[in-house]
Order: structure tokens, then C-alpha cells, then sequence
């Protein structure tokens, strides 16, 4: 006798003795989602994880699960509404899955809207599914409605069982017959397991110090992240992390989620008083509106999901996986980036031929790859008060426009980048005397600028369309194989007189997808110029731009040390291949710090290594150390940009820090160690090893023969460092180490 299993959308599986194995073999390829019609359950599944969501009797829908594997839904009691508790909302306390504000609600809605009537009370039930594969991952819609008004919401569902991430976003359509407007609408709302005392950890900063770790454990009421900014922001990053508080780098419980949006954007942790964690996120509301046509729809940007119960290095792992994988722009997303040089912190506004010229023959004879002209290149690009907008070359600095420049940099065997700011305008510039009503503005209103510049307003046609045409050309008529996409400054002001009311406050949205839009359509027409993405440094890093952009400037701050910190940061998110890193001067500009050439490297070694610092003040010592050390980058590169990283020892938890790549078959890794104060005869840390293959013996830097994986893993190895040694030449403050790991047979 067979009897029925599970119930799926397709197909039954039975219990039968014949069918077993077959029924075992569908579920693993198919099972992605597991419906049960009967109890209106739905379990999303993944290798480690599961997520689950039902329709109650009132037919609101309502997350049952999110955590560890529990992937039937026999698991799972059919959904219901919480009880009643005096001045409680019941649906309020019954996790819903996109929480739509009407009723009795008093939580953070996702959705907040208003009819054509006047009426501000949206109710949301359950009308149908759909599945398919239609997006890359396996992929759900959970179709909503209001009973009344025609407003429909179709929640979308990505589920990527290789690396243990759901990705989500809501479109909501309005197909009345009258508009209506959208006061708030965000991506998803993630529910944990019922509990108090949870610890949020996320990325806070300020410029020049963008991507730090903070955490902290949350107390009843909201804890709120976010950007007001019109850009992702240097002060917050749309990234979350949560458990328990026990978890560490390798073990214990995580939950994690990222949105892909370069504009304001919010995450709101709020912990309710009957222990619901609810974790909303999206494009943030604050002065935000949406006017829908009849017939119009509003997409909100994709918020990831993940689950770990291994701790913070395994869920950046699967971050950085998955990125590499599935988020970079497919044209580059496999392929190593190269070394670059940068101009910035040598030369400034200060640049021309002859100048880019020299730097670029001492580039080349260091290894470097690509050479990067940054700003000061355009017409009245003196400083940073003109010029901005009007993008064609100086002529006093280059009499006969970039190809002379750009000849002699290929012919040195480099390609050519370029740094543009697109979306912006100096009031003294060609562009803003000729359009002055081109930027965001309140016409009663001063224009407030910020490094001496205002923003275009590319929500207009005719300003997108210049920015568009104007780095077509640069990139149609010059070999330029590289651009940095800089954002200098936020919004204030933001005004759109030219648009009807209603519309006006879409700028918030419309910005970010003009800039979506422009870049988009550069890199169709010019498919192989790699694309920077840099505000000010660390501003605009999430992966909406990680879509479109292949790599980020991390932080103008290059002081290496401080960097330790920004990197440890950027990396619990964003993938290192992503993670622009530059050698610079000593002194530091910005901190004033010394710090030995091999340290600086190391650091940058971490990341996309770049090199920044005015290399006609290089002495031979410095010019043999890089090149030595850009000869090693080279061999580990792939390691670093498409290997699993572990961080074994935080720059925040002492006077080592630790850093191991480790290639995807752990044949090969590399460990950088860095002291920061040394402490006379204190003895440096054994650094336990990770992620290699315990059986394996593996050669330390050449030296035969080799060490154990397993040994290097349990017992670990002492780095040579300042304290570990009587030799004068090994003390002293901010020494660093690299390790290169090969198995050896
Ligand atoms: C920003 C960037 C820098 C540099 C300058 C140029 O600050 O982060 O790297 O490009 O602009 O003005």
C-alpha cells in the first residue's frame, strides 16, 4: 500500500516500495520547496537551512520558521493567529510575512499605503502561488491581495541551495482603476526563533573609517540602521548579522542579510515585548513616496537571507560564494583583478602627460597592471571647486586629449583606467552655467554644497542623458579599459520642481536607479571596461552596485593599520576580491603614521592590491621591496580573490591579527600576521590554521619537508614576529608576516 508523503505543486510521492528511491531522487532536485496543500505550508530548503511560511485560517500569511534544516512540513502545526492579550494586537504577534499597515498594527509595516479615496488601511490576504525557475535560483511567488482595492503584492522568493541564502522582494501592483500612493515599501521582513537578548551585529563608520564591526545586544524597541543619504552611505552599512551572542568565527547559530540598494535604505531591528526578533528592511520610507498609476507596479530592491550554524566565517564564505557567483557582473565576475596604480594620493588635481607618464614607467617596472588617472584630468580641474560636468580633457594638461598618454601606458604593457564623477556638478563649470536648473533643488531654498558641488538631477531625461553620452564618448573614442565611479558628497535639498507633486519625492528612488541605468547601459555598449564603484571611499559598497560595479574603493583612509580594521569589516559582508586596497606613503596623509613598506603591502595584499603613493619618491630599498612583494601577490592572487577566507584573530581583540585565504581544494592558502604593539618578550600567539585538508602535508613558504594540516590546524603555528625574537632588527611596533601554504604531495 502506498500512502502519500509529501504533497507538492507537480507531483505526489508515494511511499512504495518500487518508487523509494526514485521518490528520494526527485525531492533532492526538486525540493527546493516543499508545498503541503493541506496545511498551506510551504518550506523552502536549502543544504543546511530551512524557511517556512503558511496561510492561516484568516488567510494572512504568516512565517512559521527560519534556522537549521527542518525541511518537511510535517514538521509544522498549520498556522494561527496568536491569542488575544489585552492592548495587544493578535496578528501582531503572529509574525507576518509582509506585514502590510491596517488593522490592529503596531510594528514596523512593510507596506504602507493610501487609496484614491483617502482610505490609509491596507489589509493583505493570501490568493495564490506560483514556482518556478525562472531567476537564476529556485524560485516562489506568494501572490497577495486587498479584498477591496485592486492592490495586489507579489512576494518573490529566490531560494540558492548551494550556499544556504533566500533572496526576497515584493513587487506591488496597483491594478485599480484609480492611482494610489505608496508611503513605504520594503523588501522583506525576517523573523528569529522567539527569544530575547539577541546580538545584532553590523557595519557603522564615517569617512575615512567606513565598515567598522559594532555590536551590541538588543533590548526591547527598535534598533534602526540606515541611510538618509541618497547613497548606501559611509556611517551604516544594508548589512545585518544576529545570534545568541555565543556564536564566534566557527561555531554557533547566525542569521544574516544584505539589501541590494545604493540609496537610502533601512534595517529595523525590532525586538517586540512578547520576544519576536522581526528584522524589516528596504528602501527607507523617510520622505519617501511612490505615486502608482492604474496598471502600475513598484519593484523593491532584493534582500538576501542567510543561515549559518558555523559561526561568522562560514556565513561570509557563503556571502563572498555567492557573490562571486551570482552577484558581480558576469563579464568579469571569475576573472582576477588586476594590480592597479592610482594616481590620487601622488599627484591630485595636480596631474598631465609628462607627470602620468613618469609615474606610469615606474608602475610598470613594479609589476602593476592597470594605471589609473583619478581626478584632475578635465577642463578647470585646478582643486575641487570647478570643473565638475564638464568631462572632456584639459587641454593645458593634455594638449592632444589621452592618447598619447594612453599609447605609452599599453605600450608599457598596462591597460588604462580613468576616474569620472558623473553624477555631480560644480556650480563653476561650463555644465552649471549652461543648466542651472539641472540639479536637485527647492527653488525657495539655498543649494547647499558639499565639497564645493551639487547633484544632477538624472531623474530627469535630458541630465541622464548627458551623463550617459558624455562617458560614452571618453570610452568610445579612448582605449580606457577602467573607470572609478566616485559619489563626493550626499543629497540635501532634494527638490524636483520640474516634476508634478506627486512624483516629486521619488527621487530617492529614481537617483539610484538612474545611476543603475547609465552603468547598465555603459557596460553593454563597452563590455570590457571594468567598473569601480567609489563614494569617497566606502560610501556606496552593497549589492545593488556589486550588480553592476566589479570592485569597490573601500576607505580613502590608507593608513594600513586602520585598514586592518575596515577590511575585517568589509570582508564579513562583501567578497575580498571586491576589496580595492591600496599601497600608499609613509606617512600617512590622513593619520600621520609610520608603518614599513611590507606591512602596507601586506594589508593590501588582502584585497585587490593597488598601489597609490608617489613612486618618484620611491628609494631603490622601496622600489626592490614592492617588487618583490608584487611578484608574490601575483602568485597568491587567485588564492586571496577566489579562495574561502578565515579570520583567525581580530585586529579588535588584541595585538595580533591574523588573516588565512585558502584556494576552493585547499592545496594551497596563504596567512597574514600582523602585530600591532609590541610587548617586550611577550610571546606571540599560536595561529591555529583553518580550512585545510587534515591528511594533506603542506610546505610553509617553500620549506620542505611539510607540516600536517592537521597539525597546522590543532596545534597551529608561532608566527615570526617582533617578540618572538632577540634579533634588533625583528622589534619594533607594526611588524607583519605572510605565509604561503602548498601541499606538498
Ligand atoms: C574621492 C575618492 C578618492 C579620490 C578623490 C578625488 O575622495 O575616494 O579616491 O578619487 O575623490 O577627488
Amino acid at each position: 500500500m502506498s500512502r502519500p508523503l509529501l504533497v507538492d505543486t507537480h507531483l505526489y510521492y508515494y511511499y512504495s516500495h518500487k518508487g523509494y528511491m526514485c521518490c528520494l531522487f526527485l525531492c533532492t532536485i526538486m525540493s527546493s520547496v516543499i508545498h503541503s496543500e493541506e496545511k498551506r505550508i510551504w518550506v523552502l530548503n536549502t543544504r543546511k537551512m530551512s524557511y517556512a511560511i503558511g496561510v492561516a485560517e484568516d488567510s494572512s500569511l504568516l512565517n512559521l520558521y527560519w534556522g537549521s534544516k527542518l525541511d518537511d512540513p510535517r514538521y509544522y502545526v498549520p498556522p494561527e493567529i496568536a491569542s488575544f492579550v489585552p492592548f495587544e494586537s493578535p496578528i501582531g504577534r503572529s509574525n507576518e510575512e509582509y506585514p502590510a499597515w491596517g488593522g490592529i498594527r503596531y510594528a514596523e509595516p512593510c507596506l504602507k499605503a493610501e487609496f484614491h479615496d483617502g482610505v490609509r488601511d491596507c489589509l493583505l490576504q493570501f490568493e495564490s502561488y506560483a514556482e518556478d525557475n525562472a531567476h537564476g535560483g529556485h524560485h516562489l511567488a506568494l501572490n497577495l491581495k486587498d479584498p477591496f482595492y485592486r492592490l495586489r503584492v507579489k512576494l518573490h522568493y529566490e531560494i540558492f541551495d548551494e550556499y544556504d541564502l533566500i533572496r526576497r522582494w515584493a513587487e506591488v501592483i496597483n491594478d485599480a482603476t484609480d492611482p494610489m500612493k505608496l508611503e513605504q515599501s520594503l523588501s522583506a521582513i525576517w523573523y528569529l526563533p522567539r527569544g530575547r537578548d539577541w546580538r545584532l551585529t553590523h557595519l557603522a563608520g564615517r569617512w575615512g573609517g567606513e565598515t567598522r564591526i559594532e555590536q551590541e545586544v538588543l533590548a526591547p524597541g527598535k534598533k534602526v540602521i540606515e541611510s538618509r543619504r541618497g547613497n548606501t552611505s559611509h556611517q551604516a552599512n544594508p548589512f545585518f548579522l544576529v545570534d545568541k551572542g555565543g556564536a564566534n568565527q566557527s561555531t554557533g547559530e547566525v542569521w544574516f542579510g544584505c539589501i541590494a540598494w545604493s540609496g537610502s535604505w533601512k534595517i529595523v531591528a525590532e525586538q517586540t515585548p512578547y520576544e519576536q526578533l522581526r528584522v524589516a528592511g528596504g528602501i527607507n520610507d523617510f520622505d519617501f513616496s511612490w505615486h502608482m498609476a492604474p496598471g502600475e507596479k513598484f519593484v523593491t530592491p532584493r534582500f538576501l537571507g542567510g543561515y549559518s550554524e558555523s559561526g561568522f566565517g562560514s556565513a561570509s564564505r557563503e556571502l563572498h560564494r555567492f557573490q562571486r557567483d551570482k552577484v558581480l557582473p558576469k563579464g568579469f565576475a571569475r576573472q582576477l583583478r588586476p594590480i592597479l596604480y592610482n594616481s590620487w594620493e601622488a599627484t591630485g588635481f595636480n596631474v598631465d602627460e609628462k607627470g602620468q607618464m613618469k609615474l606610469a614607467n615606474i608602475a610598470a617596472s613594479l609589476g602593476v597592471e592597470l594605471f589609473v588617472v583619478d581626478d584632475g584630468w578635465f577642463k578647470g580641474r585646478e582643486n575641487d571647486q570647478a570643473g565638475l560636468g564638464d568631462w572632456v580633457e584639459d587641454p593645458k594638461k593634455f594638449p592632444s586629449g589621452f592618447k598619447p598618454l594612453i599609447d605609452h601606458v599599453n605600450s608599457l604593457g598596462m591597460m588604462f583606467g580613468l576616474w569620472v564623477e558623473p553624477e555631480m556638478v560644480n556650480p563653476n563649470s561650463g555644465l552649471y552655467k549652461m543648466h542651472p536648473d539641472w540639479v536637485y533643488h527647492f527653488p525657495t531654498r539655498p543649494r547647499s554644497e558639499m565639497r564645493n558641488q551639487l547633484i544632477l538631477n538624472i531623474c530627469e531625461g535630458r541630465a541622464r542623458e548627458y551623463v550617459f553620452k558624455s562617458l560614452d564618448r571618453l570610452l568610445t573614442e579612448n582605449n580606457i579599459q577602467f573607470i572609478k565611479w566616485d559619489m563626493n558628497r550626499h543629497f540635501s535639498e532634494p527638490g524636483w520642481p520640474q516634476a508634478p507633486r506627486e512624483n516629486q519625492r521619488e527621487i530617492w528612488v529614481r537617483h539610484v536607479e538612474a545611476v543603475y541605468e547609465i552603468v547598465d547601459r555603459l557596460r553593454s555598449r563597452h563590455p570590457d571596461v571594468l567598473f569601480e564603484c567609489c563614494s569617497g571611499g566606502g560610501g556606496r559598497i552593497d549589492l545593488g552596485a556589486m550588480e553592476r560595479f566589479d570592485q569597490f574603493w573601500t576607505s580613502d583612509n590608507t593608513d594600513a593599520f586602520d585598514r586592518l580594521f575596515i577590511q575585517e569589516g568589509f570582508s564579513l559582508a562583501y567578497a575580498p576580491k571586491t576589496m580595492v586596497a591600496w599601497v600608499t606613503d609613509s606617512p600617512n596623509w590622513l593619520t600621520n603614521r609610520s608603518i614599513p613598506l611590507e606591512y602596507r603591502f601586506h594589508v593590501a595584499m588582502m584585497g585587490t592590491l593597488g598601489i597609490g603613493g608617489d613612486l618618484t619618491k620611491w628609494n631603490e630599498r622601496d622600489m626592490e621591496v614592492a617588487k618583490r612583494l608584487v611578484s608574490i601577490y601575483k602568485r597568491i592572487q587567485p588564492i586571496v580573490q577566489e579562495g574561502d577566507l578565515y579570520r583567525l584573530l581580530s585586529p579588535r581583540q588584541g595585538d595580533v591579527s591574523a588573516v588565512e585565504y585558502v584556494t576552493n581544494d585547499a592545496r594551497e592558502a596563504v596567512l597574514f600576521v600582523f602585530t600591532h604593539l609590541q610587548r617586550f618578550r611577550t610571546p606571540p600567539p599560536r595561529i591555529r590554521l583553518a580550512g585545510l585538508t587534515p591528511e594533506w602535508r603542506y610546505s610553509i613558504n617553500s620549506t620542505e619537508p611539510g607540516i600536517y594540516g592537521k597539525a597546522l590546524m590543532g596545534h597551529g603555528i608561532t608566527p615570526k614576529l617582533a617578540s618572538s625574537s632577540l634579533d634588533r632588527s625583528m622589534t619594533g611596533d607594526l611588524q607583519s608576516t605572510l605565509y604561503h601554504l602548498v601541499k606538498t604531495q
